[in-house]
């Protein structure tokens, strides 16, 4: 299965380790917030530089502006969770964001890459090499076994032993007892554990997360978060996470929220003073 193209690149580059503070605690009048949120500082690259993104579609009303004007940048390393009210936007971005759609208006620059630039076949390349998204809906292949799932963004990259290494991603997720079953054969929570270890397995630099636990129950949902924060820990990865819940917004370092198609909030978490 998969079509085998060029070698795998060189995503692990890019990663470094800066795991996110936590507990949190407020911020109300904490100093130097630019610093903080861009600490990189304003002329370096970032890892995602989001410049006046606008994004638009026709529908049969007439044309609906869904991004109106977004400027963000996040840098490697940094956890970010995406919030606000249903229909701001949230899902429109993280699509940009990971190439699945292009700006109409501004820039989306990721890993170097500006995405507006870039044809099908590019950015598909730019999604196998930077980027592993996880989506509310699991988004499994119904008719490829657990493994065969994990295994497809390693072949499409070319990479040795691919099936292996899906293996491998199940054993690390909990499911090395289920990597011949089908996504209809598996929970929900397994599903979307399967959907986690798809994402990882090639060591993208960032992660897109969609609400990752929307189809999930309480219990359920928190097991998939600890795993996601595990692996993103483990391998330093840059995580986007679109979320309904402030307490797990709050697990990451920064939360930027968006109310109709813009960002009205852009804060650091910290810690709880001791
Ligand atoms: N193809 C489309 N045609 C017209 N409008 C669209 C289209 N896709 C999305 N929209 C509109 O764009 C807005 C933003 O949608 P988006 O899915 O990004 O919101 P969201 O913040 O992810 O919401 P939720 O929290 O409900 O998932 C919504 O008002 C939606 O109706
Ligand atoms: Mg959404």
């Amino acid at each position: 299965m998969g079509v085998r193209r060029t070698a795998a690149g060189n995503a692990s580059a890019l990663r470094r380790n800066s795991p996110e503070p936590y507990p949190p605690r407020s911020l109300e009048d904490f100093p130097n917030m630019d610093a903080m949120v861009n600490p990189a500082g304003p002329g370096a690259d970032s890892l995602i530089d989001v410049g006046d993104l606008h994004f638009t579609v026709a529908s049969q009303a007439g044309e609906v502006n869904i991004l109106r004007g977004i400027t963000l940048r996040i840098e490697e390393g940094e956890a970010v969770g995406v919030v606000g009210p249903s229909g701001s936007g949230k899902s429109t971005l993280m699509m940009l964001l990971g190439g699945l759609d292009r700006p109409t208006r501004g820039t989306v620059r990721v890993a170097g890459h500006d995405l507006g630039a870039l044809d099908e076949d590019a950015l598909a390349r730019f999604r196998r090499d930077h980027v592993g998204i996880v989506f509310q809906s699991f988004h499994l292949v119904p008719t490829m076994t657990a493994e065969e799932n994990v295994a497809i963004p390693l072949e499409f990259a070319g990479a040795r032993d691919a099936f292996g290494r899906a293996r491998a991603a199940l054993e690390s997720v909990g499911l090395g007892h289920r990597i011949r079953h089908y996504p209809a054969e598996l929970s929900g929570g397994e599903q979307q554990r399967v959907a986690l270890a798809r994402a990882f397995v090639a060591e993208p630099a960032i992660i897109l997360a969609d609400e990752p636990t929307g189809n999930l129950d309480r219990a359920t949902g928190a097991q998939v978060i600890e795993l996601l924060f595990a692996l993103r820990a483990r391998h330093g990865t840059t995580l986007v996470l679109i979320t309904h819940d402030p307490d797990l917004a709050r697990r990451c370092g920064r939360i930027v929220s968006l109310a109709d198609g813009r960002v009205v909030s852009d804060r650091p978490v910290l810690p709880e003073a001791a």
